[in-house]
Formats: C-alpha cells, sequence, structure tokens
C-alpha cells in the first residue's frame, strides 16, 4: 500500500539520510526523493520509487531541491544560550596573554557571567536567546538543547528554564533544557562546594522537577570547580530524582570525569580535550555519547580533543558548539564540522553522522532527530551545493539555503 504524504522533496542531488546505512552511516542516495506527511518523513529513498511508494494528492506540496545536498538539520547537544551580557573583554584579555583558568580564578569567567545574569531583565535574557537560536537556525540546527547555569541560585536558575521553556514555543527549532545549577561554585557558598551540592540536590532540583523544566541535569567536574566524588554524589541523587544526566568532563584536566559519567549512566560526557587512553576504551564499551566540542579548544587556544581515538575505539561520538559567552561564542555547526575534520581526525562523513544523528543519541532523540528515515521528524536542510563534502569544505561560510522544521519551512536565503 502506498503511504500518504503531505509534502515531496524532489530533484535532490544527494540525499544523506544519516540511518547508517551507505558509506560510514551517511546513507547516501544519489538522485533522491524524500516525502512527509504531518511533520515526520513517511518515506525516503530513489527519486524513480517515488511513486511507487506514495500518494501524492491535489493537497500535497510538492518541492524542487533542484539538484542540490538535502540532509537533516544538525543536532546542537551542547549550548549555554541562557546569559545576561557577553564577555567579549575576557576574550580580549586571553589574547593579550591571560589564561581562561587565571581570568576564571580573578573572578572573571563563569562567576562574572552569573553577576550579569541575576541582574538582567527576563526580557535581556529571552532575546539573547531567541537572537542566537535565529543565527543557528541560519547555520541549519533544528534541534537545541539549552543549558542554565549562569544564575547559580534558585530563583535565577528557575527563571531562566522558564524563559527558556517559553522561547521554546516561539522558536521554530526543538528545544531540549538541561539543568545545569552545578557550573560552579557561586560566591555565597565559596570554599563549601559540597554544601552547595546539598542545596542543589535539595532545594533545586526538586522545584526544577516538580516544574517539570528540564529533562536533563549537567555538573563540571573539573579541578577547582567540583570533584570527581562530588559529580558521582550529584548525578546519583538527581538520577534518583528522575533526571537524565549529562556532565563537562576532563577538559583542562584529566581528572576522570569521562569515568564518573559512564559509572551514573549518564547520556553524554562533554568535552574530553583531556580524557585519558583508559577512559576511552571505558567509554567505547558503554552507553555513554562521547560529546566533542572542538570549538572551545580553538576559542581558548587548549589542544583539541582525540576524536580519532575515540572513533577508532568504537565510541559514539558526538559534535556540538558549546555556545557560551565564554569559553566558544561559537553558533555555527557547520564550523564545528569543519574543525572536527580539520583538527580532530574525523571523515566528513563521521563528522556530519556525529552533528546530526549521534548529537540526538547524546539527547535520548535516537529515531526522531538527527535522522531522515520513516518516522523521524521531516527537519531538513537544502544545501546550495551539489557534493556534502562541500559542507565542512567552505571553512567558516556555511551554505545553508532552506530549512524544514517538521515540514515547515522556516529559513530561506
Ligand atoms: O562548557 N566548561 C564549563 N562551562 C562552559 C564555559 C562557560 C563560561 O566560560 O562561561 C563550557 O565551556
Ligand atoms: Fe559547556
Amino acid at each position: 500500500m502506498k503511504v500518504r504524504t503531505d509534502f515531496v522533496l524532489k530533484d535532490i542531488g544527494q540525499l544523506l539520510t544519516m540511518d547508517g546505512v551507505g558509506a560510514a552511516g551517511v546513507g547516501l542516495i544519489a538522485d533522491a526523493a524524500l516525502a512527509a506527511k504531518d511533520g515526520k518523513v513517511v518515506w525516503a529513498g530513489s527519486a524513480d520509487a517515488l511513486e511507487t511508494h506514495c500518494s501524492l494528492s491535489g493537497n500535497t506540496e510538492v518541492v524542487s531541491a533542484g539538484g542540490r545536498v538535502v540532509t537533516p538539520g544538525f543536532v546542537d547537544s551542547h549550548t549555554h544560550p541562557l546569559f545576561g551580557a557577553t564577555r567579549q573583554d575576557e576574550f580580549a584579555m586571553r589574547a593579550a596573554g591571560a589564561d581562561y583558568e587565571e581570568i576564571s580564578a580573578a573572578g572573571g569567567g563563569i562567576l562574572n557571567s552569573v553577576k550579569r545574569t541575576r541582574s538582567a531583565s527576563d526580557s535581556v535574557l529571552r532575546e539573547n536567546m531567541k537572537h542566537h537560536l535565529s543565527i543557528m537556525l541560519s547555520n541549519g540546527t533544528t534541534t537545541v538543547e539549552a543549558k542554565s547555569g549562569y544564575g547559580l541560585d534558585l530563583t535565577t536558575e528557575l527563571r531562566c528554564l522558564e524563559i527558556a521553556g517559553d522561547v521554546a514555543g516561539e522558536v521554530p527549532q526543538t528545544i531540549v533544557p538541561t539543568f545545569m545549577g552545578a557550573h560552579e561554585v557561586p560566591g555565597e557558598f565559596k570554599d563549601r562546594p559540597d554544601e552547595y551540592i546539598d542545596y542543589l540536590i535539595n532545594e533545586v532540583n526538586p522545584r526544577i522537577k516538580d516544574q517539570g523544566i528540564a529533562e536533563y541535569v549537567d555538573i563540571f567536574c573539573e579541578k577547582g570547580v567540583f570533584t570527581p566524588e562530588q559529580a558521582t554524589r550529584y548525578l546519583a541523587a538527581s538520577a534518583a530524582q528522575g533526571f537524565s544526566l549529562k556532565i563537562h568532563a576532563d577538559e583542562f584536566y584529566d581528572t576522570g570525569g569521562a569515568a564518573v559519567a559512564v559509572n551514573a549512566g549518564a547520556a553524554s560526557a562533554d568535552h574530553l580535550l583531556s580524557i585519558s587512553d583508559e577512559n576511552i576504551q571505558l567509554i567505547a564499551g558503554s552507553n555513554t555519547v562521547a560529546t566533542l566540542l572542538p570549538g572551545t579548544a580553538l576559542f581558548l587556544n587548549k589542544p583539541f580533543p582525540p576524536g580519532r581515538k575515540l572513533l577508532d575505539a568504537g565510541a559514539t561520538v558526538a559534535l556540538a558548539t558549546d555556545f557560551n559567552p565564554g569559553s566558544c561564542f561559537c553558533d555555527s555547526m557547520p564550523l564545528i564540522v569543519s574543525l572536527a575534520v580539520c583538527q580532530c581526525g574525523f571523515t566528513v562523513e563521521e563528522a556530519l553522522v556525529s552533528a546530526t544523528a549521534n548529537g540526538a543519541a547524546a539527547l535520548g532523540l535516537g529515531g526522531r532527530k538527527g535522522v531522515l528515515a520513516p518516522g523521524c521528524d521531516a527537519d531538513i536542510v537544502i544545501w546550495d551545493c551539489v557534493d556534502f563534502r562541500t559542507i565542512p569544505y567552505h571553512l567558516g561560510n556555511p551554505d545553508v539555503a532552506v530549512v524544514y522544521c517538521a515540514g515547515l519551512k522556516v529559513y530561506s536565503t
């Protein structure tokens, strides 16, 4: 029996379904077509087979891709878009020789953003987030994870996540909110990180859960921030409260954060610039996604994450921007894909799968996002190129032509 459609994309020169079939998982189909109904993909395949499998009615919208490349929208599974002000002052200080950790130790860094987020109005927070989501959309990103973590007190963390929920209803993308109260130890708890963890577990997490405003919690496990023991304790308590887990791990030092993630059953361990060889094997043998953020390494002039080693070990690797006002002010997934290829040893195919299907896996959205197969959301990018390798090749200048979210056109050049 033929499947019904209300949207057909035809004349696709190269369709990358990311369904795991074809060269290195990109599921490449040349001369392809794709059909959707009610915002979901119902069929994708060779253009010749379209009419055999799909019924087109007078109401079916038929769009030509003009022989160009079509992919799923990017899934940016790690961003921090809820902040009161940018930090170009610190960027200039680093350019003049200061180090990121020195700036943080002197009261800059995350605590600088905390001050400016607590004092920001709701409308400033909302407009900042919306502004960057619209830039992300123009870069082909259709799903965005959004962390709080620049409030570090009950009032501001709740306010930020409520705003994220409001914004999610106003933008075309799918937003996945994460509570990151454990981003840093706030001034009120200076030198008392364990008491702050208790406060989060006993007073803040339950409120976030009651309001249903975050699916994930995240913690910054790093020398000078939270120890692996504190991270383990926080993640275990959060899991017991019903949250899914993420962790900022092994960013500047190998503290064993990746092992904390695996042992806690976290959905992902993120950053991993300094992950040990032993923990590469550990994460590769687990269900925890290794999320790499090469934009942060570039921005902070740190060594790039060991992408090739993780891929060779068999880890599921995702790529994301880490968009935030301090360590990576970058909204562009195409640039991240280029960095993964040019600096982290990914093939073009591996980088594109990592930025789509594997990003979805890091958010528990496998089978719904990042893939263009029947049943998945019709989140689609038409690229202004005829060879998919052009996507990372065209450095810093994404050739995004048209973006669809759930089958609706939401952006075009
Ligand atoms: O993911 N590493 C910790 N948190 C952010 C940086 C936040 C900031 O500098 O504001 C990150 O890189
Ligand atoms: Fe981050």
